[in-house]
């Protein structure tokens, strides 16, 4: 099931966030970098920015109540040309590869759409092999920067969905959750 996040959330958000880090970003990232991220820092920014608005971060539970994924979106501050941002996806390393990332990534967009942002844009590491799940999902390279990780330049990749709806309209309803 996916559903829009609770406060009470946050914890496990964090621990998740922490963990795929260092797994996602090892031998990518300084190794000081990734043993210095903290589940507690991170907890307090989640549990602000879940109440800060609820239905812009989704979390997947499992049938045992527990959360193995969660991607967060919101307005694009850069880039006029993309209304929408997704600012994190992530699902845990045992839940991978079961279409939940893809449920995620279509309930983000989703939101953006119900809150009138009908275009979306994400960045990712060049060096995370995550990034070819974004082409697979329609997303075509738009940008490239270099960013500062950790005090070392890595560059990223912008990936661009420029009509939201459009690539809504063509995902099979198994993909979609119902409204909460
Ligand atoms: C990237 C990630 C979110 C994908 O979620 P997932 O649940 O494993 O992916 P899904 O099972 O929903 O895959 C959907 C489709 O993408 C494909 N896919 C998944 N990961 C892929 C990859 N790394 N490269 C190419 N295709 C991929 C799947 O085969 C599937 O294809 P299909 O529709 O033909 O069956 C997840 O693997 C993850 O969290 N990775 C580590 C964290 C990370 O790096 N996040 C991104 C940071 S911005």
């Amino acid at each position: 099931m996916i559903r829009p996040a609770r406060p009470q959330d946050a914890r496990r958000i964090a621990y998740l966030d922490v963990e795929t880090w260092r797994t996602t970003y090892a031998g990518v990232l300084s190794a000081d970098y990734l043993v210095g991220l903290s589940e507690r820092r991170r907890e307090a920014g989640w549990r602000g920015v879940i109440l800060r608005e609820p239905r812009d971060v989704r979390v997947a539970v499992n049938a045992a109540g527990t959360i193995v994924g969660f991607g967060s979106c919101g307005p694009n501050r850069g880039d006029r040309s993309f209304t929408g941002e997704v600012f994190t996806l992530y699902v845990a390393p045992d839940w991978q590869n079961q279409g939940i990332g893809k449920r995620l990534l279509i309930a983000l967009f989703r939101r953006l759409v119900a809150a009138g942002r009908r275009s979306a844009i994400l960045w990712v590491l060049r060096d995370n092999p995550s990034r070819f799940f974004y082409e697979r999902l329609g997303g075509r390279q738009i940008r490239r920067k270099p960013l500062a990780v950790g005090g070392a330049a890595i560059e990223a990749i912008a990936y661009g969905w420029p009509d939201l709806p459009a690539f809504l309209a063509e995902v099979s309803s198994e993909d979609r959750e119902p409204e909460p």
